[in-house]
């Protein structure tokens, strides 16, 4: 079969397309026919060895996300049938309940290798079914940007109706984040870096925004929106240089939801404001398989579609990978793997 791979070092010099001898389920496991697969920030990290030992062996196959049909099945599977269409788990082995060492490093696309293949063979538990209204490219979205979004809000963060919710940048899991917030009924800022992309937030349902260039002691004026009341939840994906500002605008007792460190992973701050205001900080990476599923049947109800910014062939990896790392897209970036 087909396959992209990081082959003989690490670097992305390295990735390359190659060959491998097709697989075949054994009892339990599920054969998926890729059709397409999503990138995420960790994608053109990952072959640049960036995650150390989690970055996994080579050769190694990238990309987490993405979606199959099931071509054919192992004996003794239920979950899924052949012709269903599934989405591999980001964590392979986390189905439930709280994280653990082995849970939170089983992940596709390193340290196990990834969706950028012709097939994939799956154990029947990190699979997830999608529902029939989402296009391939849409479902490829979802295992780790949308999930992430969903642990955040619904899973950890237990968000209720009429709570107020900051939400940083517009990338792609900053729109789940949008998406799922309207649909619970609560209010949503937004600070993003331009204009455009204010404009194209407003459109989808963001209450209030602020341009973050214009305005970089953004924390003020996010707390002014609440009436001084201050974020019941932050969804913090800048690290560095905004956890300072989240911390002028969160409510005593709020959480925040720490899932990136786009601006940088060195803190100094006054970290009392944690103890005083009774801050509930939040790690999030992810989450579990149940998590998925009780996603996506939120999303069919709600016939919640991810937004896709572009599509790239299959042959055309590296290429989304420099455009992720522009920053200049709106959404999610897509590998369509039949082009
Ligand atoms: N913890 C997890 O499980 C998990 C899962 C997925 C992703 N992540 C991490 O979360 C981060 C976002 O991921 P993504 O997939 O949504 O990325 P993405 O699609 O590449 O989006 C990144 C967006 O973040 C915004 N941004 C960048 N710097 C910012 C800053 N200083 N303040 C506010 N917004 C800023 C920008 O939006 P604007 O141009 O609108 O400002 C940018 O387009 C990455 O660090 C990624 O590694 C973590």
């Amino acid at each position: 079969m087909r396959v992209f791979q990081i082959e003989g070092d690490w670097g992305l010099n390295h990735l390359i397309i190659g060959s491998r001898p097709n697989p075949r389920p054994g009892p339990g496991q599920v054969l998926l026919r890729m059709r397409a697969s999503s990138i995420n920030y960790r994608d053109p990290i990952v072959p640049e060895r960036g995650y150390g030992s989690q970055s996994g062996e080579l050769p190694l196959i990238p990309v987490s996300d993405g979606v199959g049909d099931v071509v054919e099945i192992g004996a003794d599977v239920t979950r899924v049938k052949v012709g269903d269409r599934a989405c591999p788990a980001y964590f392979q082995t986390w189905i439930s309940g709280e994280p653990n060492a082995n849970r939170l490093t089983q992940s596709l696309g390193g340290p196990l290798d990834g969706t950028m293949a012709e097939f994939m063979c799956l154990s029947e538990e990190g699979v997830v079914k999608v529902p029939d209204y989402l296009s391939n490219l849409e479902a490829s979205t979802l295992p780790c940007a949308a999930l992430t979004a969903w642990s955040a809000l619904v899973e950890c963060g237990r968000m209720k109706p009429g709570e107020q919710l900051l939400i940083q940048g517009s990338g792609g899991v900053a729109l789940f984040a949008l998406q799922f917030a309207r649909m619970l009924g609560v209010q949503v800022t937004v600070i993003s870096s331009s204009e455009a992309k204010i404009d194209r937030l407003t459109a989808m349902g963001a209450d209030f925004t602020i341009n973050y260039r214009e305005t970089p002691e953004w924390g003020k004026a996010a707390r002014a929106i609440t009436d001084g009341r201050g974020f019941d939840h932050i969804l913090e994906v800048g690290g560095e240089k905004t956890l300072p500002q989240s911390l002028r605008c969160i409510r005593p007792g709020g959480t925040l939801s720490m899932i990136g460190i786009l601006s940088g992973a060195m803190i100094s701050t006054s970290l009392g404001l944690i103890i005083t205001r009774q801050v509930r900080l939040q790690g999030i990476t992810v989450g579990h398989r149940d998590g998925f599923e009780a996603m996506l049947r939120a999303m069919e109800r709600n016939r919640i579609r991810p937004v896709i910014d572009k599509v790239f062939a299959f042959e055309a990896l590296k290429e989304s990978f420099t455009y992720i790392k522009s920053g200049a897209q709106f959404g999610k970036i897509c590998i369509d793997h039949d082009q």
